[in-house]
């Protein structure tokens, strides 16, 4: 159900719900149950045939979820959106529904930890093999493209090299040789990025980062055509099970009233830290896709309404240097995640790509005096004065 707002402030809030077929209810209630009754055996077998609209089990599907996967899919301009119970569930359920044993995909040259584990294990399992590539030029594209090319699979900005990747190029290529591309737009959000636009056929979500927003809830979402979602609906994620609770859902909901409002504040925050950072003697590179020094900021202004709240650096030094700087932080908490109000700071060498073998993280860009940095929405002095005095420790 799409209302077709003009303006995405006003579809975060308003679509996909509509409080007179809940009794007035301005919030979405929580339909906190596992099983739907039928009337008769009649009318049960007909939902389980698919011949009666209706929910029949909360695994399939349930209201307050549904409310949720149809704000998605309006704030995408994607037929269909689905729900999961993480990031992870999500991606998994999308790529195993795409792919079958001796498949290939070609994905972009970094990605989230657990992703690199999924394709490796695609691999062990499936002999599904993927090819790292460095997707700013065609040549490597095409170069890698086999006849088992079924998906090039993209997080742009990269977690957390923060490396951006060019969607409308990307997907001609993918188009040209007839092969699905999966976006990862976790770190931009809809508000920012809109890949299905540019002609993506998946969009995947780790909602548990700035979707959800404060740092309460582990979910996940997916959404694309309405003919691939109905296939990962009736397989993947009904079989596998990996499906959101109701008040997971809820909390999701609830967070995406203010996504516009905490993106433009992380966005603006994220600018200004930056730039201090790139002023400071013991910091040697900043990575930060709104940063008009940026070798992304071309194809970033292209394709996003602005950088994001998420900023990566490069400390002078190593891992010593880095833990140390960590150490020294009086307010910004030392936690993995991202997106939540409150400003977080990790090493990923050592906690999110821990799993990447060395030579692959290294290749990747992540190196041991890298640090990932989510700008909250505190005041950004704050945030400055903390970094900076840890810095000068
Ligand atoms: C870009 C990206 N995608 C997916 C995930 C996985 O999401 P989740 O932790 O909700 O499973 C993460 C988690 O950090 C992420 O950063």
């Amino acid at each position: 159900m799409s209302k077709k707002f003009k303006h995405m402030e006003t579809e975060m809030i308003h679509e996909g719900y509509d409080s007179k077929e809940m009794l007035g209810s301005l919030t979405p209630p929580i339909f906190q149950t596992s099983t739907f009754t039928f009337d008769t055996a009649e009318q049960g077998a007909a939902r389980f045939a698919g011949e009666e609209e209706g929910h029949v089990y909360s695994r399939i599907s349930n209201p307050t979820v549904q409310v949720l996967e149809q704000k998605l899919a309006a704030l995408e301009k994607a037929e269909k959106g689905l729900a999961f119970a993480s990031g992870m569930a999500a991606i998994s359920a999308v790529l195993i529904a795409l792919t079958k044993a001796n498949d290939h995909i070609i994905c972009s040259s970094g990605l989230y930890g657990c992703t690199f584990g999924l394709l490796s294990m695609m691999d062990e399992k499936y002999n599904i093999q993927t090819d790292y590539v460095d997707m700013s030029d065609v040549k490597n594209i095409e170069a890698k493209i086999r006849p088992e090319t079924k998906v090039f699979y993209i997080e742009t900005p990269i977690n957390p090299t923060m490396e951006v990747i060019d969607l409308e190029l990307v997907i001609h290529i993918a188009r040209k040789h007839n092969v699905l591309v999966v976006v990862d737009n976790t770190f931009s959000t809809p508000y920012l990025q809109r890949p299905i636009e540019l002609g993506a056929d998946v969009v995947v979500h780790s909602a548990t980062k700035y979707l959800g927003g404060h740092g309460d809830v582990i979910a996940g979402l997916a959404a694309g055509k309405k003919e691939l979602m109905e296939q990962i609906a009736a397989t993947t994620q009904k079989d596998i099970g990996g499906v959101l609770s109701p008040f997971d859902a809820w909390l999701v909901i609830r967070g995406l009233k203010t996504l516009p409002l905490r993106m433009d504040r992380h966005s603006d925050n994220a600018l200004q830290i930056a730039e201090k950072l790139k002023q400071h003697p013991k910091v040697k590179r900043v990575f930060y896709p709104g940063d008009p020094d940026a070798a992304g900021y071309s194809v970033m202004k292209k394709q996003m309404k602005s950088g994001g709240g998420t900023l990566s650096f490069e400390i002078d030094g190593g891992k010593e240097e880095a833990q140390g700087f960590l150490n020294n932080l009086q307010f910004i908490s030392i936690a993995v995640s991202l997106g939540d109000t409150e400003t977080l700071i990790q090493h990923p060498a050592t906690m999110t790509h821990a799993v990447i073998p060395e030579e692959r993280r290294q290749e990747m860009g992540i190196t041991d005096a890298l640090i990932r940095l989510s700008v909250g929405i505190e005041a950004w002095q704050d945030i400055w004065e903390d970094l900076e005095q840890a810095l000068n420790c």
